[in-house]
């Protein structure tokens, strides 16, 4: 098996009636970024939390190669799958540098300190800020925090919930483009979360599209070159509501 992450015939279910996910299946490459995009309460938070351990869901995940499906979320982060959530949830009482302690809580601590260095390099907007409380970030060095405590836990698959949430667009690009450049460096796979295909298209290889918690399309970002044919998937898949 090539595929870092297999997800097939994934159902997540809140209460005995709500599906909110509904046999969902795709597979991201090493080094590959994989987007589902989709309306709100399409059901992507909730594909997200299920591949990450973070609420259950019927179906089977492998990742490595190996079946994942039953292992709490606290060993498929020592695996390497680590999710980022959406609208941040940093902790705003501590310090940047504490905050990214935090995500690196369970690695040795030369590693830890190698990691700092390295997410503080990526970022140097907080890299100024480090010692100071986290709730004085700007929304988009707050996000800039979350990916990076991310980084932390050493991902082999990072699952980005929706980083452009709130965001103005020259600070997405921002970000976009330093995930750009960490995936050149380390062939790390992102599985990203968005409602927004034209930035989304920046940074991803494969999009899945997503309406009511089942998948209802899949374009390679090849696919979506030409304005007219991104047209046609935004018609096709995702409304008007999308298209900005
Ligand atoms: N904790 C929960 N309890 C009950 N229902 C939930 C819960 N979380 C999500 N849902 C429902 O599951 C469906 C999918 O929600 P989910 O959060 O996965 O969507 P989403 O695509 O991430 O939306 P958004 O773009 O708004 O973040 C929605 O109908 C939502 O109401
Ligand atoms: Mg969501």
């Amino acid at each position: 098996m090539t595929d870092l992450l297999n997800v097939s015939g994934l159902s997540v279910f809140y209460g005995a009636k709500a599906q909110a996910v509904e046999n969902v299946s795709f597979t991201v490459g090493p080094g590959q970024v994989t987007a589902l995009l989709g309306a709100n309460g399409a059901g992507k938070t909730s594909i997200m939390k299920a591949v990450a351990g973070l609420i259950p869901g019927r179906g089977r995940v492998h990742f490595d190669g190996q079946d994942i499906s039953a292992l709490p979320a606290r060993d498929r982060v020592r695996r390497g799958v680590v999710y980022v959530p959406e609208g941040r949830e940093i902790v705003g009482d501590m310090t940047v540098r504490e905050n990214l302690t935090l995500g690196g809580y369970h690695v040795p601590g030369r590693e830890r300190k190698r990691r700092t260095d390295m997410v503080l390099e990526l970022f140097p907007e907080i890299a100024d800020k480090a010692d100071r409380s986290a709730w004085r970030l700007s929304g988009g060095e707050q996000q800039m925090l979350a990916i990076g405590r991310g980084l932390m836990a050493g991902p082999r698959l990072l699952l980005l919930d929706e980083p452009s949430l709130g965001l103005a667009p020259m600070l997405v690009r921002r970000v976009f483009d330093r995930l750009g450049a960490i995936r050149a460096e380390t062939n790390l796979a992102i599985m990203l979360v968005e409602q927004n295909l034209a930035m989304t298209m920046r940074i991803c290889d494969e999009l899945h599209f997503l309406r009511g918690g089942a998948i209802v399309g899949h374009r390679s970002a090849a696919d979506l070159q030409d304005s007219a044919a991104r047209q046609e998937a935004i018609d096709a898949y995702l409304g008007a509501a999308s298209a900005a």
